[in-house]
């Protein structure tokens, strides 16, 4: 089924009596703060790129639940392949009754992850549990403890998460100590005057005041900076890590839980690359919506763990796992990686033409469908944090959802499905050019 051809309803399928205010002041009784909430409205439904709260009212979602469905919500080919597993099992627990689709899967991904070498997957749920476990296995592979990670970086809320996360406030406020022998460098931030050569200056650094390099397991980095700004890695940066890493016999690590899946253009980031990492990391669009997360690697890192010392309970559960298979036909029949190159082509073409109308945006930046808008003050490289929220609540306003990152919360991410209709694509882009005129000041 073609894009264009996809169902879009109008309103709720169910009668939903609960209103939007109700349940806020019930979930404020009910949950802690701790899980900040970002919407004051509840979803109903949601059908590709659009949903639709309890009292009716649609958005346009390009946050796609932090890009979680690059394939848009409830993909017919998804809901089928899910809707078939649950026909045949829901969980047997992979260590203990292993099923087929699991090593299917591993295969379609060992086959697929940048790297002309034998590969082995092991699935998780989470991002942060994949990270947990990439960190895992470079600690027994190498037998060696260091791990170095970047500023800016997100890496997720478990306790190794926060330890190798760069952003202070929320994430690591009040959870302390962290695992020992994280360090951070700064990551290369041309906008904000940091270069590659100051950021390999900080590791050498590094070696000399913090940790001998003898004793580092893993370099871990985002091709592409989620949270932290939507900031790419350079090429010479990334090249130059891996030449550090081999010099040290230290293992590279690309944590492609934001960036993989299309994306960027490309399957994963690393394929913009002409270097490979050893470890990869894997979620969030991986099973288009269901909890699925992966670490893949060289096979002989990926045996070094002892039998039992890798997995979990719902590890690579199989309604997700279905829905991962779904995930990589749909990318390779809608070429979603051509798709995401388009898009983010017309929205970045889109955003350039008004700089001139906006001077607070001071760089538009990003591969494929992996765009971002920094907002800082006019002539400056002073963030901008209100201009951007301001621009965030107009949009939401007009029916268009949009996510804000950054460490200084400057930053405007889009994170549309690629597989929005064109009509609905260019509706958006409408809202948001509104939103940036009248948040200007400029007359829309
Ligand atoms: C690069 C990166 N790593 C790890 C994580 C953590 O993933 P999760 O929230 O699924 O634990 C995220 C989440 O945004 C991420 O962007």
């Amino acid at each position: 089924m073609c894009r264009d051809e996809r169902e879009r309803p109008n309103e709720p399928n169910q009668e939903i009596s609960v209103k939007n205010a109700e349940l806020k002041s019930r979930k404020d009784a009910a949950t802690p703060r701790g899980v900040g909430v970002m919407c004051d409205f509840y979803a109903a439904r949601a059908e590709n790129a659009e949903l639709w709260d309890i009292e009716g009212r649609r958005v346009i979602d390009f946050a796609a639940g932090i890009a979680v469905c690059n394939t848009g919500h409830r993909h017919p080919k998804i809901v089928e392949a899910v809707r078939a597993q649950l026909d045949q099992f829901t969980h047997t627990a992979y260590q203990i009754v292993p099923y087929a689709s699991y090593v299917e899967l591993a295969e379609k991904i060992n086959q697929r992850a940048p790297g002309d070498y034998p590969k082995k997957t092991a699935f998780f749920t989470t991002g942060a549990e994949a990270v947990e476990n990439a960190i895992k296995i470079a600690r027994a592979a190498t037998g060696r403890p260091g791990v170095i990670a970047f500023t800016g970086a997100f890496h997720g809320r478990t306790m190794m998460g926060m330890a190798l996360t760069g952003k202070v406030a929320p994430y690591k406020l009040n959870f302390g100590p962290f695992p020992a022998d994280v360090f951070h460098a700064p990551f290369p931030n041309p906008l904000h005057g940091v270069t590659t050569a100051d950021s390999l200056k900080a590791i050498e650094h590094l070696f000399k005041a913090d940790i001998d390099p003898k004793r580092v397991a893993a370099i871990i980095f985002e091709p592409v900076q989620g949270e932290g700004g939507f900031y790419p890695a350079p090429a010479e940066f990334v090249r130059a890590l891996r030449k550090l890493c081999n010099e040290h016999g230290i293992l590279l690590i690309a944590d492609e839980v934001q960036t993989g899946f299309a994306r960027t253009g490309k399957l994963f980031a690393m394929h913009h690359y002409d270097v490979v990492p050893d470890l990869m990391t894997m979620a969030k669009s991986l099973a288009g919506g269901l909890p699925l997360s992966g670490v893949v690697g060289r096979a002989d890192l990926m045996d070094a763990a002892a039998p039992g010392g890798l997995g979990g309970t719902y590890a690579g559960n199989p309604l997700a796992v279905a829905a991962a298979h779904a995930v990589l036909s749909i990318i390779d029949e809608e070429k979603l990686c051509e798709r995401a190159v388009e898009l983010g082509d017309r929205l970045k073409g889109r955003l350039s033409a008004l700089q001139a109308e906006v001077p607070q945006m001071a760089d538009v930046r990003g591969p494929g469908g992996m765009v971002a808008v920094e907002f800082c003050k006019p002539g400056t490289s002073e963030p901008d944090a209100d201009f951007t929220k301001r621009v965030q609540t107009r949009a939401l306003e007009r029916g268009l959802l949009l996510l804000v990152c950054g460490v200084y919360s400057n930053v405007i991410r889009f994170l549309f499905p690629l597989t929005i209709q064109d009509a609905v694509f260019d509706e958006a882009l409408a809202i948001l050019e509104d939103a940036l005129k009248e948040t200007v000041g400029v007359a829309a």
